[in-house]
């Protein structure tokens, strides 16, 4: 949980990669007797104050769980308002993405999506693809089971091809198949609103990733949350399997 009172005397140090589930539009919403769509749409544009911030502080890469292989149980019209928010935000603030030499990328199964999203999704993404300032990762229709599952089904295929040696499998095997190959793991996942699970986001990614979690809902999530969750992020003492005394014996980079 994050400290009530903000330390901000305490330099944090700044993951290189975060990774944020943010939930709780509809809470927002319903606290307020507005519609569920609304609390998307601030939401979204908390989206992109929470964007320029993480440029601003010198996170290099920044993962969103938009929206969740099983969001699609939800009511049809929360979906295509979902999906027309995300369109119009793409829209809204393509030219500002390429100011700041934005790299968009998107993770998830973008096939299922309708053509109005997906084509200028993939345009953008296409488009972007040498800006190196920043990498603003979109999970669509993600949920990481689903993900290891493609991984090992394209693992299968090419051992059946012969093109792999089943004996020669390993870790970097499996992670070049991943929808995140060629991106650093998350070193911090965010959830907001309240909710300890990871619900289905980069589950192998996160194996050393430190996890903080909010209690304000996601379209309260401001800039000054997000320095508290760095703040958070700054006390931890990763380890990755190492003794402490290990880890204060090597030489930061
Ligand atoms: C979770 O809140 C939030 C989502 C499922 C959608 C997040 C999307 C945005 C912030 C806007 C950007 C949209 C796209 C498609 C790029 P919830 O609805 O689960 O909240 P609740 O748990 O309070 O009901």
């Amino acid at each position: 949980m994050l400290d009530p009172l903000p330390t901000s005397t305490l330099k944090p140090d700044v993951p290189r990669h975060i990774g944020i589930i943010m939930d709780g539009n509809g809470r927002w919403a319903a606290a307020r007797n507005l519609p569920r769509l609304e609390g998307h749409r601030r939401g979204g544009e908390r989206l992109i104050e929470i964007v320029d911030a993480c440029i601003d502080l010198g996170v290099s890469t920044l993962t969103v769980f938009a929206f969740s292989a099983e969001n699609w149980k939800r009511p049809p019209e929360e979906i295509s308002g979902l999906f027309k928010l995300g369109e119009w935000i793409l829209r809204a603030h393509l030219a500002r993405l390429e100011r700041r030499n934005v790299r968009l990328r998107a993770i998830g199964d973008l096939s299922a999506m309708p053509d109005f999203i997906r084509r200028p999704l993939t345009d953008v993404i296409e488009s972007s693809k040498h800006n190196t300032a920043f990498t603003l990762v979109v999970a669509l229709n993600y949920g990481a089971r689903q993900e290891i599952v493609r991984a090992a089904q394209a693992i299968a295929e090419d051992t059946a091809a012969g093109k792999i040696d089943p004996t020669k499998v390993d870790w970097s095997t499996v992670e070049s198949r991943l929808s995140t190959a060629g991106m650093p793991d998350p070193d911090l996942i965010i959830r907001t609103s309240g909710e300890f699970r990871l619900s289905n986001f980069l589950l192998l990614q996160s194996a050393y990733a430190e996890i903080v979690f909010s209690t304000v809902f996601w379209p309260d999530f401001t800039k000054e949350q997000l320095q508290l969750a760095l703040t958070e992020f700054g006390k931890r003492e990763r380890r990755f399997g190492m003794t402490r005394e290990q880890i204060q014996a090597t030489p930061t980079a």
